[in-house]
């Protein structure tokens, strides 16, 4: 009897290992920070403003495992104490969905971390780097995300325009293949056709829409300032 209920619950055992690993397939590891290139001489001032996300890549991405990426845009603005105000969103069917931020200057010119925003989960560090840029066209930035003993990374390619060249995105490819990711970790997010639903950036900075950590917003036709979906 003792028996029997040891076997049942060994293979009960078994069966939970399985499905763990089915569930949690294993994270290409994360690059050591010194393997990933720095922009030299940051200019922190030239970086700010609106970029467009032209690719993606991450040890959490795989091509057609998310519902399709439409392109988002991320406006970054510069404070005095040379942090950054960083404004994300991402037009998800009727809705722009926004993301707010801080990234806090550390370490050496073109790296940062998360400053503290009450409404997020702390992760236990949060590195951006700034790969590469030209400031006028094309930007690569490298993330890193570390919860317990779970490393996400991911790196984008910003576009100041919608499209860039095809060298400048098999440079981006090369990049992400050298930390490890394969041509199925790597997404071109489709333009998103013109849209009404825009919200501006004026609208955002009014508190109340800065309550949680992303934020939905309905469609909103445009007052002025930016339009960010
Ligand atoms: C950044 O956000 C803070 C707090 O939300 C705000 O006080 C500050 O004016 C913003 N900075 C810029 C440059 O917009
Ligand atoms: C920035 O990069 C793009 C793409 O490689 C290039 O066409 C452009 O001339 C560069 N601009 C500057 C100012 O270096």
């Amino acid at each position: 009897m003792a028996l029997g209920l040891l076997c049942l619950g060994l293979s009960l055992l078994r069966t939970l290992q399985s499905q763990a690993q089915d569930t949690t397939p294993t994270l290409i590891p994360s690059p050591p920070l010194s393997k990933v290139p720095l922009q030299p001489d940051f200019q922190d001032d030239q970086f700010q403003g609106k970029w467009y996300l032209i690719g993606l890549a991450g040890n959490a991405f795989r091509k057609g495992g998310q519902s399709q990426y439409n392109m988002h845009r991320t406006i970054y603005k510069l404070n005095d104490d040379h942090s950054y105000n960083v404004t994300s969103a991402l037009l998800r069917g009727q809705n722009c969905d926004v993301q707010i931020r801080i990234f806090v200057p550390s370490v050496q010119p073109g790296q940062f971390t998360l400053g503290y925003m009450p409404q997020y989960l702390p992760a236990q560090s949060y590195t951006v780097r700034v790969v590469a840029t030209n400031y006028t066209q094309f930007a690569m930035v490298f993330f890193e995300r570390k919860y317990g003993n779970r490393v996400n990374f991911r790196t984008t390619l910003y576009g100041r325009t919608k499209e860039l060249s095809p060298a400048v995105r098999r440079s981006f490819v090369n990049f992400a293949e050298s930390l490890g990711l394969t041509g199925d970790n790597i997404i071109f997010p489709v333009p998103t056709v013109p849209s009404p639903a825009t919200v501006t950036l004026r609208e955002l900075e009014d508190p109340s829409y800065r309550t949680g950590l992303r934020t939905r917003h309905p469609k909103i036709h445009p007052a002025d300032g930016d339009p960010l979906c």
